[in-house]
């Protein structure tokens, strides 16, 4: 949770950064910060009940001087504070903003999506100590979630957003979601989401073993979930090795107490990196004879590796049309049942086609329900995570040592 005061927004700005997930709100109106003064009004600012804040909004309706006043005493007495302006922006209030200490400058009718993103940057980035500080507090033997195939086409991305985007709502904020699929890695498209950063900046940083800049290249959607965007172009995806992938989602893990992870089809590169960090294995298939042999090929493989062999979930998906095949048929011909089963259904391109994944909706739908129950029995509601300790002596292991 990062602590943010709100200072002198106007109520509908301030209303919608209290509903923004992660953050503990509170919201002094620019009327009571004239009535106070600056020094009475600072007080009650940084001292949040349980200490000061970490993020200060400096709001739309105080004046810009006034502001700017705040923001440099702010910068001076509590360096670290996150520091947000809200005014249109131009050269001139840029430059006299960032003197003030203002990291970051969003517009009054700025959207939501981007008020999120402002927001989850500002405390991460601004405040190392306190981010440092709360990622330890934070540091989790956290769930590796992975979703795969030896196929494209499916459902993989569309089950691992909706996992995730489940399993995000009852933990806002917990939940990385990382696109793995160097070709056609679409997460962000499925969320509605334009991310400024991708798997490719977070595996420089992990290789920098920099934990605080790896979080700022997480982007958040309105759900609660962090999502960890594909790599820019399918070239730069191939440059992502085994190796990264794993050691990626493995620090991931310690950071974050689940982590979903969407691959491309097959066991290559860092689809495999995937499979070796997975604590649990969604193998999605269709009702056809050929999804269905390279399934029970890639467990033979998964199983002479040795990899999630204790905890493999079969997923059939695209039923309903006639397949000639039973449930009982599929379970033969692949060695292990059938842990649940999606109908083909309209809802499922719309959802795609309008970024608006299924479990999101008012109503949802059976697939929808079937998506939720399943992310219920990987991560139980009010599961709690266990301490960090474990995998982070696995991941120094790995790393050989000091680089976690
Ligand atoms: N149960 C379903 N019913 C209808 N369409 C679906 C269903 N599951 C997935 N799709 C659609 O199938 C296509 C491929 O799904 P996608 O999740 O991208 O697969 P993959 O990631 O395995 O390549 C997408 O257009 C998606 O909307
Ligand atoms: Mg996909």
């Amino acid at each position: 949770m990062t602590r943010l005061s709100v200072l002198g927004a106007n109520a509908k700005l301030a209303d919608r950064m209290a509903a923004v997930p992660g953050h503990d709100v509170k919201s002094i109106t620019a009327d009571a910060v004239e009535v106070e003064g600056a020094a009475e009004v600072l007080d009650r600012v940084l001292g949040h009940d349980d200490g000061r804040a970490d993020l200060v909004v400096l709001g739309d309706e105080l004046a810009l001087d006034f502001a700017l006043n705040v923001a440099q005493t702010i910068d001076r007495t509590m360096p670290g504070t996150g520091l947000v302006l809200v005014a249109h922006p131009d050269t001139d209030v840029a430059l006299r903003a960032m003197r003030a200490g203002v990291r970051e400058i969003i517009e009054p009718s700025v959207g939501d999506d981007e008020l999120a993103a402002v927001l989850y940057r500002a405390s991460q980035t601004v405040a190392p100590a306190a981010a440092a500080e709360a990622s330890a507090a934070m540091a989790h033997d956290g769930h590796v979630i992975v979703v795969g195939s030896p196929k494209g086409g499916v459902g993989k991305s569309t089950i691992a957003t909706n996992l995730a985007v489940s399993l995000a709502q009852q933990r806002p904020m917990d939940v990385v979601l990382v696109d793995l699929d160097a070709q056609f890695g679409d997460v962000a498209t499925l969320l509605d989401l334009e991310p400024s950063n991708s798997v490719s900046d977070a595996i420089d940083s992990i290789a920098a073993s920099d934990s605080v800049l790896l979080k700022t290249f997480l982007t958040p959607h309105s759900s609660g979930l962090l999502i960890l965007a594909g790599a820019p172009s399918p070239a730069d995806g191939d440059r992502i090795r085994a190796d990264d992938a794993r050691d990626l989602i493995r620090l991931l893990s310690t950071l974050f107490p689940v982590v979903v992870v969407d691959t491309a089809a097959g066991m290559a590169g860092a689809t495999l990196g995937a499979l070796e960090a997975a604590d649990e294995l969604v193998l999605v298939t269709t009702m056809e004879v050929t999804s269905l042999r390279a399934v029970a090929k890639e467990i033979e493989v998964l199983d002479q590796l040795g990899l999630a062999k204790s905890s493999r979930h079969l997923v059939l998906n695209l039923t309903g049309r006639k397949s000639g095949l039973s449930t009982r048929d599929v379970e033969a011909s692949v060695g292990m049942s059938v842990s649940t089963t999606l109908l083909q259904t309209e809802e499922a391109l719309l959802a795609a086609n309008q970024g608006q994944p299924l479990v999101l909706h008012k109503k949802p739908g059976p697939m929808a329900k079937a998506l939720i129950a399943l992310a219920g029995r990987l991560i139980p509601v009010g599961a709690a995570p266990t301490s960090g300790r474990r995998k982070q002596a696995r991941l120094k292991k790995t790393r050989g040592g000091g680089r976690a």
